[in-house]
């Protein structure tokens, strides 16, 4: 009885007596098996580069070629098949040399049909466990290709990797990992060849097919003229097809997709199951892959929106800036001129990009304060009074009140709150001294009175550029930090012709 009731065995019978090849033909057929016959050697390996068969029943003495050619011949070209010889009694000797080459058994001839059957059975069984023993090498190679997966980082080495392996162990001649429609997925490698000059561009699968079967019944497995099915065209026949499914919580991204042509590699549930293991992990590497890119894109949406309203936020607060500026015809583009002259200060201090950026903004609002100061008042010809001197100096205050709320914009605060703040300590509104009083703060200050000496007010004429620049060195270490007058005179000073 054949020992395995979901598959039929093929066997290839060969010998040169006809009745032989007759008798075990008709027995083994009606005992389950596909069985097909020739009568010598060479015929045999026609028929198994034709046809993959799973046992060779071959006799002995044979002309041209005898059975231990045969089998010897066999297994140099690799084919998995059990091989079992049939021997007259006076031959056991070479009975057991065949046994020595690779032979997986002999019967001895006249023979009785059940030791036919029991010689196939155990030889199958024993063919079995060396599947099996296949099964236990590529689940070691499995172990080390996880611990290869594993150090890897990024998606696109881990699928290349997968892919890798897959063909390296279950010997295709082309596997791919094909996406379907729809699907993100990186770019990297998705096919490999074996042999790419016989078989690149000679084949042509039928891709929807194979999709819709791998969808409908979990995976493809076909052999043969089954195999040949799946192709729109093929230069050479395919013996074997196997196709995966990738798939996370029931969704089907893809497939990993393998074709042997060869007649030595037929592909069978041990390379099914190696194949799904190896699926899910490329399953779980695109799932990766596509959650970080989700992510990625959120935060890159996130970010420019974020970008968006930093921007208007930034237009808005400068827009007040010049608003103030614009009701006195006195001090118009006096923001913009604080701004150059702090932004050349930090320059030749050599402060850094992100400094010189923050100080370019910061002069421009140093003032953003004054917006509750009425204009009449801003532009008062003459002395301001008391409560109005004190309404005045509060607008350091106010202008930290109002960036304040901004986060993005605190940062700019101590060149706003810090610039009316002089070296001495009599500043205000803090009366900080010397090195308690920040960078931005102390750089305003002086770019601020440069300024307002050299500009037209209200109650004074402006002053020439070099009276200006002696007063700055005159109060260099009380009100002015004197690092900073000497950086003032290394640039603007020099672009004046005093
Ligand atoms: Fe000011």
């Amino acid at each position: 009885m054949n020992s395995d009731q979901n598959r039929r065995y093929n066997i290839l019978v060969v010998d040169d007596e006809m009745v032989i090849r007759d008798v075990l033909e008709d027995f083994l057929s009606s005992e389950g098996y596909n069985v097909a016959s020739v009568s010598n050697g060479k015929e045999a390996l026609e028929e198994l580069e034709e046809e993959h068969y799973d046992a060779l029943l071959s006799d002995l003495m044979m002309p041209s070629m005898t059975g231990i050619e045969l089998i010897k011949r066999v297994k140099e070209i690799g084919y998995q098949i059990v091989t079992v010889i049939m021997t007259g009694y006076g031959t056991i000797e070479t009975a057991v040399q065949a046994m020595k080459i690779g032979a997986d058994d002999y019967i001895l001839k006249p023979f009785k049909m059940d030791e036919v059957l029991q010689v196939l059975e155990r030889s199958f069984r024993s063919q079995g466990l060396i599947l099996e023993n296949i099964n236990l090498k590529e689940t070691v190679n499995l172990y080390e290709i996880s611990e290869t997966i594993a150090s890897s980082q990024d998606v696109v080495t881990i699928l290349n990797q997968i892919i890798e392996s897959s063909h390296k162990e279950i010997s295709s001649d082309f596997i791919c990992l094909h996406m379907f429609d729809g699907v993100m997925h990186p770019q990297m490698e998705k096919e490999r060849y074996k042999n790419s000059e016989n078989h690149k561009g000679q084949f042509q699968l039928d891709l929807p097919s194979i999709q819709r079967k791998v969808k409908n019944e979990g995976f493809l497995l076909a052999q043969k003229e089954v195999a040949q099915d799946y192709f729109e065209s093929s230069v050479y026949a395919p013996n074997s097809l196997i196709a995966i499914p990738i798939k996370v919580s029931n969704l089907s991204l893809g497939m990993l997709l393998a074709i042997s042509f060869s007649k030595k590699v037929f592909f069978r549930e041990g390379h099914r199951k190696f194949l799904s293991i190896l699926a899910t992990k490329a399953a779980s590497s695109l799932e990766n892959y596509r959650l970080i890119e989700e992510l990625q894109e959120a935060n890159r949406e996130l970010l420019e929106a974020n970008r968006i309203i930093r921007e208007n936020f930034r237009q808005t607060i400068l827009g007040f800036a010049r608003a103030i500026e614009q009701n006195d015809p006195y001090t118009r583009g006096h923001s913009d001129r604080v701004s150059e002259y702090s932004r050349l200060i930090a320059e030749v201090m050599g402060l850094g990009t992100q400094f010189i950026e923050d100080i370019t903004f910061a002069g421009q609002l140093h003032d953003i304060g004054k917006i509750g100061i009425s204009p009449q008042k801003l532009n008062k010809a003459g002395k301001l009074n008391a409560p109005e001197i004190r309404m005045f100096r509060r607008h350091p205050e106010m202008g930290k009140r109002i960036l304040e709320p901004i986060p993005f914009m605190r940062h700019l605060i101590p060149g706003v709150y810090c610039h009316h703040e002089k070296y001495d300590g009599s500043g205000y509104p803090q009366g900080l001294k010397e090195e308690d009083i920040p960078l931005m703060g102390r750089i305003i200050s002086v770019a601020d009175t440069y300024d307002a000496m050299t500009s037209d007010r209200s109650y004074r004429k402006a002053l020439s550029s070099k009276v200006a620049i002696d007063e700055l060195v005159r109060n260099s270490g009380t009100q002015f930090d004197p690092e900073i007058v000497e950086a003032f005179l290394n640039t603007i000073g020099k672009r004046i012709d005093i």
